[in-house]
């Protein structure tokens, strides 16, 4: 594994999914306000495009049964089937299982350029 260097940190739109390939492959970066992430551009399920889903915000319930939305879009939905994912954490909205989870690679931010380490 090595570190590529993606994009100016300046160039990534806030909350938009941004593609790029390395070595061929697909992957997605998103910047959150307070998180850089990457994932490989590849639904879990049956292998759609993620780059193609929409981002939105994640809603939950508290203690008193309310609607919790969160502040930053930080839900991804497959364009073919509609799963939602939790890009800070890959895990599918709905369910828990391993394998149905998008697959993270690590980030950083260096001198303004975002990096992400891959194969
Ligand atoms: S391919 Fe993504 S939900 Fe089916």
């Amino acid at each position: 594994m090595k570190w590529y260097n993606i994009i100016n940190f300046d160039e990534l739109e806030k909350e938009e999914i941004h593609r790029f390939h390395i070595n061929d492959k697909p992957y997605c970066l998103i910047r959150l306000v307070d998180e850089i992430l990457c994932f490989m551009d590849m639904c879990p399920h049956q292998k759609a495009e993620m780059s193609y889903g929409k981002l939105q915000s994640l809603v939950t319930t508290n203690g008193d049964n309310e609607l919790v939305v969160s502040e930053c879009k930080e839900v991804i939905t497959c364009p073919w089937h509609g799963w939602e994912f939790k890009v800070r954490t890959g895990e599918s909205v709905f369910c828990s299982k391993k394998k149905y989870k998008l697959i993270h690679l690590p980030t950083k931010v260096e001198k303004n350029n975002i990096f992400v380490k891959a194969n």
